[in-house]
């Protein structure tokens, strides 16, 4: 079968090379991974992130796991693979949601073992990855709408095509409404301690010509009072069933400030991110990273060395201060646990339709 490329992955059928993106913008560097325990070390040290790409990549580690097993690959040969990558990263649920689809194809009617469950598997994981790529495209023409004309519009973290199968999420819908004419610009939050912001964003969108200015996490507050921001769009790791919505840390604040500026504040995500079984965000595990990421930059030390530091990832911005989520499906406005579950239900019967033309 042929190989499948994104900007930061590309699937070859037998292996999956992974743009570094710890080395971005200075380097352009790939590596090559073999079996499943690679591909979770390289989610877990972060040389591939963000929510869609990790589930993109831990379905390509299932299929690695079972090519090493040949005529051995089963369900049940396949579990310490399963549990390995789903031990890499525990906030997104897009990880969980592409593990969960492997599974169902492993236990799946007719499946067997060995060279047809390999097949199997191998399709699935590609369909995870065209899906992400045409998902953002239609979630993207859903959102250009929600970003006021002529606006520029605060972005956090990265959540573009490094950190889906292409496109983007929150960029993905930058991107489309910079195309349509409709927005500005664009500040990018720089995104203490990874820097996705500075690195990544800054960089993706400056390849596209769109205007970036890039500013330090706090300069947010400060922009807002004083005018120069007219929305905010962000990606999500996870959304509970009310909206809750789990994102890198830093989200929740600018939430707040969007709040108190009266600024809208949308949140852009594929339904593969929606984690309908959990209530609310209360319960969401939030990963906590090692110190020395804040204590050093890179290689260069900032802090003094014992200093205790608090390393939480991500943060959880209440349904309450989210003015819309957007996904491939559509437009939820001012989010509750209803209108969530009628999206799903939406999505659901769209998916019907089109299973069964
Ligand atoms: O720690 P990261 O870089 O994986 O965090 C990424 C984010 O928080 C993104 O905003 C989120 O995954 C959405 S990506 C389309």
């Amino acid at each position: 079968m042929s190989d499948l490329r994104s900007p930061a992955l590309h699937w070859q059928g037998d292996a999956l090379a992974l743009l570094d993106q710890r080395l971005l913008p200075a380097e352009t560097h790939w590596h090559r991974y073999t079996d499943a325990d690679g591909v979770a070390q390289a989610i877990r040290d972060m040389v591939v992130r963000g929510a869609p790409a990790i589930g993109i990549a831990a379905a390509y580690g299932i299929v690695l796991a079972a090519r090493q097993l040949g005529d051995k690959a089963s369900l049940e040969a396949l579990r310490p693979a399963f549990a390995t990558l789903a031990a890499s990263r525990p906030t997104a649920v897009n990880l969980f949601w592409a593990l969960d689809r492997m599974r169902d194809t492993a236990q799946g009617q007719g499946v067997g073992q060995g060279e047809t469950l390999i097949r199997q598997l191998d399709t699935t994981a590609r369909s995870i990855h065209l899906d992400d790529q045409a998902m953002n495209q239609r979630l993207a023409d859903f959102g250009v709408a929600l970003l006021p004309e002529g606006g520029t519009i605060y972005t956090h973290c990265n959540t573009g095509a490094l950190a889906t199968g292409g496109h983007g999420t929150a960029l993905g819908v930058i991107r489309s409404a910079w195309a349509a004419g409709r927005i500005r610009g664009v500040i990018a939050g720089e995104t203490r301690p990874w820097l996705q912001g500075s690195r990544l964003t800054s960089w993706e969108l400056m390849q596209d010509h769109i205007p970036v200015t890039l500013v330090v996490d706090s300069a947010a507050g400060h922009l807002m009072q004083r005018g120069q921001v007219q929305a905010v769009i962000v990606g999500a790791d996870r959304i509970t069933a009310n909206g809750d919505t789990a994102n890198k840390i830093g989200t929740y604040s600018l939430a707040v400030l969007a709040r108190h500026h009266g600024l809208p504040f949308i949140v852009a995500a594929p339904c593969s991110t929606i984690d309908p079984a959990r209530a609310d965000g209360q319960s969401i595990e939030i990963e906590e990273r090692d110190g020395g990421e804040v204590r050093r930059v890179r290689e260069q030390q900032l802090a003094p060395h014992e200093v205790p530091v608090a390393n939480p990832a991500f943060d959880v911005t209440p349904a309450g201060l989210i003015s819309a989520i957007v996904t491939e499906h559509g437009v939820i406005h001012a989010p509750d646990t209803d209108k969530m579950a009628a999206h799903l239900r939406h999505a659901e019967r769209m998916a019907h339709d089109t299973n069964t033309v």
